[in-house]
Order: C-alpha cells, then structure tokens, then sequence
C-alpha cells in the first residue's frame, strides 16, 4: 500500500474556510500599518545560514537547534528563514536604504523553526513585523509600540497585556551577565538541565526558565533594572512617560529578556492568558548596534513582529470575526443558448472594478436546483435567464436573504438599479 502523502509535521494548510478571517485581519493590520507611514519589503525565504548565526547569536535556542539549514547544490550553507529581521538588515545594507533618514519597513510570510509543535507553536508558522531604522530616541519606541496598541483596537480586541523592559547598553547588559553567572554559580545544584547548559554560554536566558522549581532562585536573583547604565535608564523613563502620554497600559517585567541576541535598550511582548502556553502574540525591542555589526553605517533601529496563528487562534477565543463578508450574485440559465448569453452577462459585470463575486450555475439542473444552489454559496442575488428573458433581452432578478422573495423581470442594463431598489424596499 502506498503510504498516505500528508503535510510535514509542524507545518499547516490554511483552508478556504479559515482564509476571509486571515485576509480580514492582515488588512486591518496592513491599514494601520500604512497610517504609520510603513512600506513593504518582501524577501526571501532563504538565506545563508551565517546570517542568522551573527544576528539572533550562536548561543540562542533559535541558532542552536531550531534552524533548518541545509546544503544547496553549489554547497553553501543555507537556511530557511527563523525570524524576519537579519533579512532585513541584510537586504537594507545590500540596497544601501540605510542613508541616516528614518526608514519603516514592514513585512509578512512564512517563518521555519523546528520547534516542538503544540497549539500556538508551529514550525511553519506566519508572522507580520515591522522594523524602523534611523533613530535611538525613544519617540520612536513610543511610536511603535502605540502602532502595535492601535492593532489590537482596530481588531476589537482586548484582554492583551503590554509587558515592557529595558536591557540597557552592550556593557551594562555584560556586567549585569557577569553578576547573573556568579549569582547562578553559587547556586548550581539547584539548577535544572537546561539552566546548566544556559549557565556558560546565555545565563540571562535562565530568567525565562518555565520550570516552577527554580521560580524562587529566579525571584532572588540580580535584577536587571539596577545594572542599567544611566542613559539607558533615561532612555526607558522617557519612553514610560511617553507611553503614559499617549494611554498606552504596560506594566514593567525586569525579568523580560527576550531570546534574540541583537537586542539591547527596550524590548516588550504583547501576552495573553486565552491561548495557554504560547501566550506571547507580539513581541520586539531595540537593535541600535546590528546594523553596524553587520557591516552597515552605525542605524540605530527598532521592531517587532506578531505570530499570527496565535493572533487568529486569540481572536477566535474572543468571537471576533475580522473577515469582510463579500457580495455573491448567482446566474441561473437553461442549458444551451441562454447558458451562453448568462456567461457573456457575468463576464461583463465582473468588469466593473466593483464587481460582486459572479457565479455561474454550470450544471444542467432545473432553476429550482440552481436557485438552491445559489443559496447554498451564501448569494443575496440570483440572476434568472430563462428563454422568455433571451427572447425578451431581460433578466429576472431574485433578492434571496429577504423575508419575502422579491423578484422582478427588468432590462439588462438596469441589473444594478434593480438590485439597490429592491435591497432598499428590503429594509423595515
Ligand atoms: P520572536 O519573539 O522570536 O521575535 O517571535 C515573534 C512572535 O512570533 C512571537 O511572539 C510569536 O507570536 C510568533 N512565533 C514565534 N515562534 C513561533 C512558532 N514556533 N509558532 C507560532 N508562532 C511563533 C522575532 O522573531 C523578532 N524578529 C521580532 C523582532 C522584530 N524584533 C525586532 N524586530
């Protein structure tokens, strides 16, 4: 028996049934987008594996076990995209967009992460982000993060919460590492696996240990916030005062490190309770020094990108459809020459940059069968052409969702009236 072709684990189908509400949502998110003055960068999937080593770092759980890299042909190494932002600091360094002016990008697409799937967790899974480059201040910070609020209200909904932090300089963040190492060092016994192997090479990542029974030596340890070098700390004060200007809730989490290397300054995640474990739905920070480390003028930049099964997976949790119903017309005909006049009229309604969705009843059923078929598509419309109305050059227009059935035999120029008529008479 030929074994059963299934998609790869990890790795989903979106179906025509689930794909209105991700249209509707990523609309909604493109608009406002588009409010903030961000432009659209598409890039590829792949890319050389090195990239990904030098931005997210050796060390980090991405880069050491999540990739899937791969040799192509020629022998180079490559690997399918984990996250959005090395390729966009790469493909500005290459195109040279990074001139000192402000630069908002903002990009959407299939990420690769051989992670374990469970819900919310996948290892091809969609994310849409936005990056800007061109400014430390922390107005910036302010800006994008209140983007990412207006989100959530254009979506209608609520019940996100808004965690914020800040990392602090390349050197303050190394001191506080020092500290955290020696803190965990004295305390080695205590740790579990995976703490251990963090201990030497990433001991910030320690902090985000799920594990309740180091819940309380994490509690104890060196706090981040008191090594933070006095700009940075300004830089953060500034950035609450200004998130408190523009009604933006957040509380401060001094045990958000994020699992990203390039990150220094402010990062911040968008976390909910509905979806269980993965509850982080949007999340981002600071990178002022990547660009730099990657060969590029020194451009200081923020960003941030949202999963978006998790977004969808919440919004179903909240009974929020973003989907924007779109309009059906049906054409019901008898077979032959009134078939062949019905497709030469749908052919030139579908013309009209407005256009409804026109379908055309292809079977050789009788009007009745049509007709419930027609409903059957979810269409307000049906459009009757029958041989009295090929010889009388007319059409029968059926109002379908109406309480009573309202039907009316009119010219075919006069389709669109007939049918904002009729819709109106519809009305109490
Ligand atoms: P990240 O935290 O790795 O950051 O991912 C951002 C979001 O992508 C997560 O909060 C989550 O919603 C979604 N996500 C991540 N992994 C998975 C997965 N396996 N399955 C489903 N959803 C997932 C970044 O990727 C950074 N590039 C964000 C950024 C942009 N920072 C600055 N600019």
């Amino acid at each position: 028996m030929v074994a059963k072709l299934q998609a790869v684990r990890g790795m989903n189908d979106l179906l025509p049934a689930a794909s209105p509400r991700w249209r509707g949502a990523e609309q909604r998110l493109q608009a406002v987008l588009a409010r903030y003055g961000y432009e659209e960068i598409r890039l590829p999937l792949v890319e050389p594996t090195e990239l990904f080593a030098r931005t997210i770092g050796e060390v980090t759980d991405i880069v050491e076990k999540e990739m899937y890299t791969f040799q192509d042909r020629n022998g180079d190494s490559l690997t399918l995209r984990p996250e959005g932002t090395a390729g966009v600091v790469r493909a500005g360094i290459e195109h040279g967009l990074f001139q000192g002016q402000l630069l908002r990008l903002w990009y959407q697409g299939p990420m690769f992460r051989h992670e374990r799937p469970q819900r919310g967790r996948y290892r091809q899974f969609h994310q849409l982000g936005a990056e800007c480059f061109g400014s430390a201040e922390p107005e910036l910070d302010a800006e994008l993060i209140a983007m990412t609020a207006q989100f959530w209200r254009e979506l209608g909904l609520s019940g996100l919460r808004l965690e914020i932090n800040s990392l602090g300089s390349r050197e303050a963040r190394a001191a506080y590492r020092d500290r955290l190492q020696a803190y965990f060092r004295d305390h080695q016994a205590a740790l579990d696996a995976d703490s251990l192997r963090r201990l030497d090479t990433n001991p910030l990542r320690i902090l985000d240990s799920k594990n309740p029974d180091l819940a309380a030596l994490i509690a104890a340890a060196p706090s981040l916030p008191e090594h933070l070098d006095a700009d940075s700390r300004a830089h953060f004060e500034r950035l609450c005062a200004l998130l408190d200007a523009l009604g933006v809730a957040y509380t401060v989490n001094p045990r958000l490190v994020r699992g990203l290397d390039y990150y220094g300054r402010t990062v911040f995640e968008w976390v909910t309770d509905t979806l269980g474990a993965q509850g982080t739905v949007c999340a981002g920070g600071r990178y002022d020094t990547l660009v730099e480390q990657l060969g590029g003028r020194p451009t200081p930049a923020i960003g941030f990108a949202l999963g978006l099964e998790r977004l969808l997976d919440l919004l179903a949790a909240c009974g929020v459809d973003p989907a924007t119903p779109g309009e059906i017309w049906y054409l019901v005909s008898a077979p032959g020459a009134c078939r062949a006049q019905a497709m030469v009229l749908a052919q030139q309604l579908r013309a009209a940059a407005d256009a409804p969705t026109v379908l055309l009843d292809h079977s050789a059923g009788n009007f009745g069968k049509q007709v419930q078929r027609a409903d059957k598509a979810g269409a307000r419309v049906a459009l009757i052409l029958g041989e009295d109305e090929l010889a009388g050059g007319t059409i029968t227009v059926r109002m379908l969702r109406a309480t009573r059935t309202t039907q009316e035999t009119v010219p075919r120029d006069a389709i669109h009236a007939t049918v904002t008529r009729l819709a109106a008479q519809e009305r109490p």
